[in-house]
């Protein structure tokens, strides 16, 4: 692994699951273990197996189905927890015991009740006998940034004689600012012995909002794992969060110079599963996964986009899995956002009729607050003279067998009017064509098809260029794009219908 890659060390299931409210079944976890898993991340820190038997049962199950990550237990400074930890982790492919304990006077006074000497014998014995069960050990001081620096440095230096193969500084209450973590970071990175030998990784708290930047101000210095939950979820204002801290690497990979391994288009739908496992609904305007992260309403911010995605965008909302930009139709709203979706409505409108349909959309706004897809079509269809949508495609639905003949099913809408076909071929393109052919009339038969995936994108797209013939001899020429190659192809069928007749302008 190179030294510009960064661990992603995700305690959704763990830290996350801690805070009020959050609490998951046992079935529950293992769906978010098997999407860590699958988006990629480095380690799954699935429990603390001491906590409770069901927590024991959890990190088991999880231990025995993931399969590309490493599967790591907490355990206290305590041998029953260790023992605990290993007993739970033993099905994993790659396990990771994480044993802690706190290093600030605070904590070691008033919680643990113990000296500090004898904390300094702690982390020697815990990451000894932690490594004596497990060869892949994580150490962490606990309310390590408000600790005696002195004295952390001879923490982290007993840890790493122990064994230990990554060290953590925990920000457990969130309390430290970017700068002076960057310069804590980099203190015990330069005069611990043995720092070279190990991976030096940070868990932030965002008690004060700086989870983030305080994570990035840490890599900076020289971190190369970080400990984060999804959509922030942890004790109190929770944890760092995954999608802004893997997002601020991709994004500013020019100023940061390192990466991560995560699939970055399953961030949208990992931070829905969350949300809908714990209840916690995601804010509107949180970063990266927020509904509002890539809405723009007004229609100054929507006449840039339309011109150029990256006038007031620094994430291609694909490269998360957004889907696209989304030009949310409110009173803020302008022209040229309106044209678009009514262009994307399959309406065709001239200058005029845009102008009035315009006035009346601004007259609504002003007292309701957005006008969604159904909102514009009845505006469009009620006005004068009403323009007449194009055809756009509502819904496939194709069947294929294993010898590639085809039963589709396609809908078609104009405006707000359904219509309804369905063909069998002995292709799926050629079932579409068919029963496109019934729901447009003019007699066209299906031409050319060339069908590309377009490269040096996260998620591939399929492109489709479809020809249709048409009965007086000429041909007209369409193209359709999707992540799916029938729905490209349909929409290429479509895009060609339209082109060879003359638009129904109003
Ligand atoms: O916040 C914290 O200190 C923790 C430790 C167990 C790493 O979660
Ligand atoms: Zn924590």
């Amino acid at each position: 692994m190179s030294d510009d890659q960064v661990l992603i060390f995700d305690t959704t299931l763990r830290d996350g699951e801690q805070c009020p409210g959050a609490s998951m079944t046992v079935a529950e976890k293992l769906r978010v273990a098997q999407a860590l898993d699958a988006l990629r991340v480095d380690v799954i820190e699935a429990g603390f197996p001491a906590s409770s038997p069901g927590d024991f049962q959890a990190v088991e199950k999880i231990a025995a189905t993931v399969k590309e990550a490493t599967v790591c237990a907490l355990s206290r400074a305590k041998p029953g927890d260790i023992e605990a930890a290993a007993a739970a982790l033993s099905p994993a492919r790659n396990r990771r015991i994480h044993t802690f304990i706190s290093t600030s006077h605070l904590h070691m006074k008033h919680k643990l009740q113990m000296e500090p000497h004898a904390v300094l014998q702690a982390v020697a014995d815990s990451v000894s006998h932690a490594r004596n069960l497990c060869d892949d050990v994580e150490w962490s001081c606990e309310d390590g940034t408000r600790s005696d620096f002195d004295f952390l440095r001879r923490c982290f230096e007993a840890a790493i004689k122990a064994g230990a193969r990554t060290v953590n500084i925990a920000d457990t209450v969130g309390y430290t600012l970017p700068d002076e973590f960057y310069e804590l970071v980099t203190r015990l990175r330069n005069t611990v012995p043995g720092m070279e030998k190990v991976r030096f990784s940070i868990h932030c708290h965002d008690d004060l909002g700086l989870a983030t930047s305080n994570s990035l101000a840490a890599i900076r210095a020289g971190a190369r794992q970080f400990e984060c939950t999804v959509n922030g979820i942890g004790e109190r204002a929770g944890n760092a969060s995954l999608e802004e801290i893997v997002m601020a690497i991709y994004t500013r990979r020019d100023s940061l110079g390192v990466s991560t391994g995560v699939r970055t288009e399953g961030l949208t739908a990992i931070s829905q599963l969350v949300s809908d496992i714990t209840g916690f609904a995601v804010p509107p305007n949180k970063a990266v996964v927020g509904a509002n992260a890539f809405a723009h309403e007004s229609g100054i911010h929507q006449h840039g986009v339309l011109m150029n995605r990256g006038t007031y965008e620094i994430i291609d909302p694909e490269t998360v899995g957004a889907g696209g930009s989304r030009l949310v139709m409110g009173k803020h709203s302008g022209r040229h956002a309106l044209r678009a979706r009514l262009d994307a409505l399959g309406y065709v409108i001239g200058e005029n009729k845009l102008q009035d349909i315009f006035a009346r959309f601004k007259e609504i706004a002003d007292e309701q607050k957005i006008l969604d897809d159904e909102d514009i079509i009845a505006l469009v269809e009620t006005s004068e003279g009403a323009a007449r949508a194009r055809p756009i495609l509502h819904n496939l639905q194709s069947e294929v067998s294993a010898n590639g003949s085809a039963r589709v099913r396609v809908e078609i809408a104009r405006g707000s009017e359904i219509s309804v076909a369905s063909a069998s071929a002995q292709s799926s393109f050629q079932a579409i064509a068919d029963a496109l052919a019934e729901l447009l009339p003019g007699g066209q038969s299906l031409g050319a098809i060339s069908i590309q995936n377009a490269n040096g994108t996260n998620m591939p797209i399929v492109k489709a260029s479809v020809s249709l013939h048409w009965p007086d001899g000429h041909r007209s020429i369409g193209q359709g794009a999707s992540p799916d190659a029938s729905v490209a192809f349909a929409r290429g069928c479509l895009a060609a219908y339209t082109a060879s007749r003359a638009p129904d302008k109003n």
